[in-house]
């Protein structure tokens, strides 16, 4: 079966290519660059040693997308290309609307035209808004407080609403929680574009001496130590999870959380990274940042029971496989 993978060149994209292939799907890959390397196609074909097709093509063109629909006959897609940083989602708004929205209008579109049933949505736990802990599915969204939040949210609403005038199709929207770690190879995982927003490429550039020390953003929040709590999940998982979703075939659009069901508070992932690979990372406790929730943690009992999918590893291992991949990257390899 064909999937076409779009950002499958990205962090969380390339590791779920890996399961494809290794699950004997065919790929092919459609990446515009903007927020990653093509270097990763060549890994994610060393480390499966199985072809794939690749086009670098801006998913928000319709006629490049038709190309790709016309030239090969898919079995489905899994959506992944879209810009993903909350702070920069706030200075370019107009930027993160059109690439998120269009590219999801467009590849509906596409998936209607040459009937192509099966959808794969990446969504992130972000679209809950500062619900209460532990996020469930049924849940009613609250906003976002955050142009690249409200994307993923309208996304969601629109893939929903097309599923629903077109019974033929198969969507899962899967929210993923704070996707980390890396290929066990250590050929790919997580690279930034300069300063990491997020905790452990942050963490891991500290280990490495990058950065000196990292900032933890308020202890004053009613958690365990004060530090924000998050359900921090291993890519690894999470491209399983893409894979059970795929061959889940039952109709209309349905939302998956894809986390572990536990929280991690800061300090309890500094330690954790400290035990796992014998490093001390330095901190100081900082003000809060701005639009940060306290806690964030996945009801998982959905994923379970309707896909038979659950997280298996541990936060011993996200750190042990985020840190192998921050020790091979060179310098500007990436
Ligand atoms: C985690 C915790 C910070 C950095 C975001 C997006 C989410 C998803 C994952 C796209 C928080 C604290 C962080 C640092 C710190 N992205 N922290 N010092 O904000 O939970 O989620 O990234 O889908 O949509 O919202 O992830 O890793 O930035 O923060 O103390 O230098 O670590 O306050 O408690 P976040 P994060």
């Amino acid at each position: 079966m064909n999937i076409l993978v779009t950002g499958g060149a990205g962090y969380i994209g390339s590791h779920t290519c890996i399961a494809l292939l290794n699950a004997g799907y065919s790929v092919i890959i459609a990446d515009n660059f903007t927020n990653c390397n093509r270097e990763t196609v060549n890994k994610i074909v060393d480390i499966t040693k199985k072809k794939l097709h690749f086009h670098e093509v801006d998913v928000t063109n319709e006629r490049s997308i038709n190309e790709i629909f016309k030239r090969y006959k898919l079995d489905g897609v899994m959506h992944f290309a879209g810009h993903k940083a909350i702070g920069e989602s706030l200075e370019k708004p107009l930027n993160y609307y059109y690439n998120n929205v269009v590219s999801t209008l467009v590849l509906a579109k596409a998936c209607l035209k040459y009937n192509v049933n099966r959808f794969i949505f990446s969504s992130s736990a972000t679209v809950y808004g500062d619900n209460k802990t532990p996020f469930v599915e049924t849940m009613t969204l609250l906003p976002t407080t955050n142009p690249y939040g409200e994307t993923k949210a309208m996304s969601e609403r629109i893939l929903v609403d097309i599923a629903n005038a077109n019974p033929q199709l198969q969507i899962s929207i899967l929210r993923y929680f704070n996707p980390v770690g890396a290929h066990e190879s250590g050929l790919i995982g997580e690279t930034p574009n300069g300063i990491p927003n997020n905790l452990m490429p942050y963490v891991t550039q500290v280990a490495k001496g990058k950065l000196k020390r990292l900032k933890v953003f308020g202890n004053d929040y009613a958690t365990v130590d004060g530090t924000g709590v998050r359900d921090y999940i291993h890519v690894l998982d999470l491209a399983d999870g893409h894979v059970a979703a795929f061959q889940n075939t039952s109709s209309g659009a349905r939302i998956f959380n894809l986390g572990t069901g536990k929280g991690t508070s800061v300090l309890e992932l500094i330690n954790a990274f400290e035990k796992a690979n014998g490093i001390k990372i330095p901190y100081e406790i900082t003000n809060r940042r701005s639009g940060d929730i306290a806690s964030c943690y996945a009801d998982v009992s959905k994923a379970k029971r309707e896909l038979d999918w659950e997280a298996k590893r541990d936060i011993v291992s996200m750190c042990k496989d985020s840190w192998r991949f921050e020790q091979n990257l060179k310098e500007n390899t990436f």
